[in-house]
């Protein structure tokens, strides 16, 4: 098994720093554009091994992707990311060039790879790398939802004060912080709706704090986040290259499901080694359905951008 990175910076570390801890792969590719970078981020890991016990060759590329050849798995992070103020949609214009050109290298040397997008805009470049490589839908993944959900865990755990692991909880919709939709009608704590535990209102402030979770942290850091983004992103990887068949709420192409077409956005998906297998239907209320069909336009007129540039 062999996966690629592209993008050496905060977040492709971490997400290759995750791969190689948890020994998903003997050879990990980290690839950047800035001579030198991804080299000296593959070597410094390399120097972990002997501490960290893990058996994985890194190996860095400045932009040569015939050492990417036969990927089974391709994670796409390059890009800028936002700085304060900024929302993830005024990323466009910038990263839409750079991950088209990124995802049609990886394809030349990995025909037969599953695509991961990271890069912001998130749906927009998802629904960008399905139509510049034409690989099959099911093999184009955006990650969004999974660090959405995890950072909803988060709000969740501390208003409830228990383990994030005895919580379930789900974002679907956009990659953005007017268009995520946390189901807090579906957390659960151990099989029982967090709703017997917080109030309404607390339950409106954990979905709005969500909503915000990553810009809340760059205005913190004066950048975007890293470390929940890059673990979030390694374990799509591991449910993949494992055949896990986790239901993770992903990024993928729609026909139809969640009454929308001709767009890339975040449900609860299976994910396996065929990539996302199939979609679960959560049967959205009036309401959150309603929240979704706003979040689609908003996503569609971010896609429509794409034709001005
Ligand atoms: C975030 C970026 C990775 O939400 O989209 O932190």
């Amino acid at each position: 098994m062999k996966v690629t990175v592209v993008g050496a910076g905060a977040v492709g570390a971490t997400c290759a720093d995750n791969i190689a801890r948890k020994e998903l792969v003997k050879e990990l590719v980290l690839v950047d554009i800035k001579e030198g970078f991804a080299e000296g981020k593959a070597l410094d890991m390399m120097q972990t091994a002997a501490l960290l016990g893990f058996d994985t060759q890194i190996i860095g590329s400045t932009n040569d992707y015939s050492k990417t050849a036969n990927s089974d798995v391709c994670v796409i992070t390059s890009g800028i990311p936002r700085k304060p103020g900024m929302t993830r949609e005024e990323l466009i214009g910038t990263n839409a060039k750079i991950v088209e050109e990124v995802s049609k290298n990886l394809l030349k040397y990995s025909p037969n790879t599953i695509i991961v997008v990271i890069s912001n805009p998130m749906d927009t470049m998802t629904y960008l790398t399905l139509k510049a490589t034409g690989l099959p839908k099911n093999r184009v993944i955006g990650m969004g939802g999974i660090l959405d959900s995890a950072r909803f865990k988060c709000y969740l755990q501390q208003a409830l004060n228990c383990s994030a692991n005895d919580l379930h909880g789900v974002v679907v919709g956009g990659h953005g912080d007017t268009t995520m939709i946390p189901l807090t009608r579906l957390a659960t704590l151990n099989g029982l709706p967090v709703a017997n535990f917080l109030s309404e209102e607390q339950l409106q402030k954990i979905a709005a704090d969500t909503m915000v979770g990553g810009a809340t942290l760059t205005k913190l850091l004066g950048t975007s986040a890293w470390y929940a983004p890059g673990a979030a992103g390694a374990a799509l990887v591991e449910a993949i290259l494992r055949d896990e068949r986790k239901v993770f709420p992903c990024c993928v192409s729609l026909e139809g499901e969640y009454g929308q077409n001709d767009i890339c956005l975040g449900v609860p998906v299976v994910i396996g080694k065929n990539g996302w297998e199939s979609i679960i239907d959560y049967k959205l209320t009036d309401a959150e359905q309603a929240a979704f069909n706003k979040s689609a336009d908003a996503v569609r007129s971010m896609n429509e951008v794409l034709k001005t540039l």
